[in-house]
């Protein structure tokens, strides 16, 4: 299958290993946030405070299902993109997931550094490392349930995070 979804929480790299990953590849990458911001001419923060996390969870599956249909593309997924069902099995049914991990200390000082935080991450509960811990435990299960494989991608860079992926399919086209 010539699609590859990048699922994870916020801040565990699914942009810049996309990136890196479609350039080793040399496949396309696209991070379907900016997709749906430039979509719908808005960006996240402003969608959830006109419409509230159900009317950014739409277009988000609108947006994905049109995702779905592309061919040798690596996607970077929002990191909420599993929560809906009918999401994860268009993911599982479209390509090949990979989910990138880190621990909760590791994703806020990552959030903390990029500077498209805050008009690209509103708060989903009560912010802060308590929203990372909580939201990491509830999601846990539904990123297990879509991946074909994990990284932990605390102590690695983005460059061996991607030599790990390269290698792993490299096997999976050997065993068939
Ligand atoms: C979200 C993650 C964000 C973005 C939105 C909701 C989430 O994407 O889709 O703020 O529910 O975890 P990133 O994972 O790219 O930050």
């Amino acid at each position: 299958m010539a699609l590859i979804f990048l699922i994870g929480y916020r801040g565990t790299g699914k942009s810049t290993v996309a990136r890196l990953l479609a350039d080793r590849l040399a496949w396309r990458w696209l991070d379907a946030d900016q997709v749906l911001e430039d979509r719908f001419g808005r960006s996240i923060r402003q969608i959830f405070a006109a419409e509230g996390e159900t009317g950014f969870r739409d277009k988000e599956s609108l947006v994905l299902r049109e995702l779905c249909g592309l061919d040798r593309h690596v996607i970077a997924t929002g990191g909420g993109v599993i929560l809906r069902p009918e999401n994860r099995a268009l993911l599982q049914a479209s390509g090949k997931c990979i989910w990138l991990t880190a621990d909760a200390r590791t994703i806020q000082q990552r959030l903390q550094q990029d500077t498209t935080t805050a008009e690209r991450r509103p708060n989903l509960a009560q912010g802060g490392l308590a929203e990372i811990v909580e939201l990491l435990q509830t999601r846990q299960p539904l990123y297990e349930s879509c991946a074909n494989f994990t990284i932990d991608t605390t102590c690695h860079s983005p460059e061996e995070i991607v030599a790990i992926i390269s290698s792993q399919q490299e096997h999976s086209v050997q065993d068939g």
